[in-house]
């Protein structure tokens, strides 16, 4: 009997030493990708602080590509250093940080298409949350006024684009859910009440519209602006019209998320559930959780991977387990843990001073446009490393 008792007791030290463990090396895993992120990050800064205007875009063909601030991702990279300030207290990072934000300014007036929200967001948004600096905040103010320009009170939503006219009446694309955390950021501090309720206008059509029983979402839905409803389920970037494109999976993941979070109306957390398990119960997913670029690409298991997506996911679903019960909770992690050790690892992250100076390998922006395909992208590196601030955070309450 005593000897029962004991084996009993060394096997429980047992199994606590090595989840003590287990855990500790999820810390030093993800201490090391910061600092990995950081150097990486500043090596990047240098490389453009002398190229007025211009911000990273991708690393194509062995040649660094960039853009000024008009192009849709211009907010990420400020937004990356941001979050490395954030977490490095490194004042060389914090005048990069400032430097590029800077450089995104002139996107507050934007009123002809819809990411002003996530340009604006990325960049003030981040920038503000943690300097508190006046200025910041007029810009992401302006910023909300410009995207709720964009809202139409018969169709209910934000309109995406404004070219392909002959085709699409009013498209919205599922991305669009990402700029809703700037209107309710800009309704909480403003007081303005109808960027609150634009935003949950917007992400009621959506969920109405964008999802099929499934639980898998079209790429674009395009609205009769006289009837406000679909007249259009489309794709742009996936596979096909009926296919389910992996960004456009995460985008809604992280959207009904952040939904929650800003309303903590249950029916968008029931949302993002089921979202969660559509996306992580797919046949098609692979063991290490980085998506392919569709989840109906042709040529599963040779189809290109997309560490964007995966990245967008890890970070979402790193906050949404902080809103389940404990037995999903602990799914979440484990599948947010899976996709960050892989998203860490040579595999995914590149090495100090190559990739364009990039954090991260292999992301898909449009295979249908042949456009930057398996290169890195800005929106990789950025919610990479926010899913890395976000699961630090959550191991220290631990
Ligand atoms: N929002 C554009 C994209 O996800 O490619």
């Amino acid at each position: 009997m005593r000897l029962k008792l004991k084996m009993l007791v060394a096997c429980f030290v047992l199994v606590s030493i090595h989840s003590i463990s287990a855990k500790k090396s999820l810390n030093v895993v993800i201490d090391k990708a910061l600092q990995h992120a950081t150097e990486q990050s500043l090596l990047m800064a240098k490389s453009l602080e002398n190229e007025v205007g211009k911000l990273p875009r991708s690393y194509v063909n062995g040649k660094l590509t960039t853009s000024d601030s008009r192009w849709w991702c211009s907010g990420y990279f400020p937004g990356v250093l941001w979050y490395l300030f954030e977490n490095s207290k490194n004042n060389e990072v914090l005048k990069y940080a400032e430097e590029f934000t800077a450089r995104v300014e002139r996107e507050k007036y934007t009123t002809d298409n819809h990411d002003v929200g996530l340009m604006i967001y990325c960049s003030f948004g981040n920038g503000y949350r943690i300097t508190k600096k006046p200025a910041y905040r007029e810009v992401i103010l302006t910023a909300a006024e410009s995207l709720s320009s964009r809202y139409n009170e018969k169709v209910g939503l934000i309109r995406s684009w404004d070219f392909n006219k002959s085709q699409w009446q009013y498209p919205v694309i599922i991305d669009n859910m990402m700029n809703l955390d700037l209107l309710l950021w800009a309704s909480k501090e403003s007081g303005n009440q109808r960027f609150r309720n634009i935003s949950i206008s917007h992400a009621n059509k959506t969920m109405k519209h964008h999802y099929r029983l499934d639980m898998s979402c079209y790429h674009v839905v395009s609205y009769d602006t006289i009837t406000g409803l679909p007249h259009k389920k489309q794709t742009s970037q996936g596979a096909s019209d009926s296919s389910s494109w992996s960004r456009g999976q995460a985008w809604g993941l992280y959207g009904y998320t952040l939904m929650y979070r800003e309303t903590k109306d249950v029916h968008y957390l029931e949302m993002a559930k089921k979202i969660a398990n559509y996306i992580f119960n797919h046949p098609n997913m692979p063991s290490d959780y980085i998506p392919y670029w569709d989840f109906n690409a042709p040529g599963i298991p040779n189809a290109k991977r997309d560490a964007s997506a995966a990245s967008i996911m890890a970070s979402a679903l790193t906050e949404l387990s902080g809103y389940v019960e404990k037995p999903l909770r602990k799914k979440y992690l484990k599948i947010a843990e899976i996709q960050l050790r892989t998203l860490a690892s040579p595999e995914y992250t590149a090495n100090i001073g190559e990739n364009g100076n990039f954090i991260l390998k292999h992301s898909v922006s449009s295979i249908p446009h042949k456009s930057e395909v398996d290169v890195p992208l800005t929106y990789a590196d950025y919610y990479y490393v926010e899913a890395l601030l976000r699961m630090k955070s959550l191991l220290r309450k631990k």
